[in-house]
């Protein structure tokens, strides 16, 4: 198969040329003869790799399960994607993750992997299971899944293999409690407080970790103040904002770490360069739970076109959505073959038209959860097609087809 007339960018340089695949792989990169997917008017990326989303599987999957998220996830433009271990049963035991990776194995429809969660004290678990990362909730969030203490993470950090990322939740859990004990909510001092930990811990054991949907440019400057902290942004904290965006959100804007104020906002597009990746933090929930107070929203839909538009404003160059929602993931995450158009590569591909204007709608959405906090929000810049290993599965911004996913790690 051929991908002809692909504009991308290769080696920092735009491109415009024809990509061959064999086998699922890029075979080569130059200009050949013969017919192929006709990329004109259309920008590739290489397949995106959305690094957190919460797939819900097994147990709660009347909010989502494998096959809807990985649905979901190609329809926004996104090939690759790897599941957080706050399930039922969660991901914190050999048994546990064997038993996600079957599940996933049967329903998967594009590829994934599986972040394994610490807790107090499943150490042993940890090493007979040898995942390929590490999930730490520092405090409280959705499930029960938490550390527990700053020993347990001290342990963990310095027993995890070093050569890979250990990822954070931080919101320091007493700071908290007692905010919400007072009505405060959860403020940004939580966020400060667990880098300020988190990086003191890790330089201890001198490891790389990785904060999670950091909100604040305070928290993201803290944690880069170290170099081998790395910082992940989602769209949510990017795009809304308490003072914007609560009225019509209402009974649903809960998320965990919350929505900022619109001056934080803006103050976090300003440590954009200095940012890592992009986690949608996709968790879903149903309307139900959202108004009996369930945290999180749905976000693998709408990542990318959000980037989208904000490349089409000019606030933001191509590059960075190249990097931070592909090349960054599959560094960090150890991704040897995604995230880069070039030879060898799996032919993962998102093609997308930077034009096309479209309006958000929960109800056109994949996702089991039906709703989006980005409703009748209007776009410019959509996916068109999708190729999962030399396989066209969306077309004309639609599924066509769903091939078995495969665990990357
Ligand atoms: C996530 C969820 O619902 O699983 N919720 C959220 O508000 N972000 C959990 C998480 O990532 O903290
Ligand atoms: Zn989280």
């Amino acid at each position: 198969m051929i991908i002809k007339n692909a504009r991308f960018y290769q080696n920092g340089k735009l491109a415009n040329k024809d990509i061959q695949i064999e086998g699922g792989s890029i075979s080569a990169i130059g200009s050949f003869k013969g017919k192929g997917i006709d990329a004109s008017g259309l920008f590739v990326f290489p397949g995106l790799i959305d690094p957190h989303v919460h797939l819900r599987d097994p147990g709660l999957t009347q909010k989502e399960d494998f096959h809807s998220g990985t649905r979901a996830a190609l329809r926004g433009g996104f090939t690759t994607v790897l599941d957080m271990p706050n399930t039922i049963p969660p991901t914190t035991t050999k048994k546990a993750l064997l038993e996600k990776r079957k599940i996933a194995g049967k329903k998967a429809v594009c590829d994934y992997g599986l972040h394994f969660g610490a807790t107090k004290d499943n150490f042993s678990e940890v090493e007979a299971a040898k995942p390929p990362s590490l999930k730490l909730y520092m405090g409280e969030s959705t499930g029960s899944l938490q550390v527990g203490s700053y020993a347990a993470m001290e342990k963990h950090f310095s027993t995890f293999p070093k050569d890979k990322p250990i990822i954070l939740h931080a919101e320091d859990a007493d700071t908290i409690k007692s905010m919400e004990a007072a009505g405060l909510g959860r403020g940004p001092m939580a966020e400060r407080i667990a880098v300020l930990k988190a990086n003191e811990a890790a330089q201890k054991a001198k490891r790389v970790i990785y904060f999670a949907h950091t909100t604040t440019a305070e928290a993201a400057s803290l944690a880069k103040s170290r170099r081998d902290s790395l910082v992940e942004v989602s769209p949510h904290h990017l795009f809304l904002s308490t003072d914007k965006d609560l009225r019509y959100l209402r009974r649903r804007s809960n998320v965990y770490p919350p929505l900022r104020t619109e001056a934080q906002r803006t103050a976090l597009w300003k440590m954009l360069p200095r940012v890592d990746t992009v986690g949608s933090d996709h968790a879903p929930h149903t309307l139900e739970d959202k108004a009996a107070g369930a945290a999180g929203f749905p976000g693998l839909e709408t990542s990318l076109s959000l980037f989208l538009d904000a490349y089409n404003k000019s606030i933001l160059p191509l590059p960075w959505i190249v990097e931070r929602m592909a090349q960054n993931p599959a560094r960090i995450f150890n991704l040897k073959k995604k995230g880069q158009i070039a030879k060898g590569f799996d032919a993962d591909f998102t093609l997308v038209d930077l034009r096309e204007e479209w309006t958000v709608r929960g109800r056109d959405l994949e996702s089991r959860c039906g709703w989006t906090p980005f409703e009748g929000f209007r776009l410019k810049g959509r996916v068109k097609k999708v190729i999962l290993r030399g396989n066209l599965v969306v077309d004309d911004s639609k599924i066509v087809d769903e091939v078995k996913g495969e665990e990357v790690l």
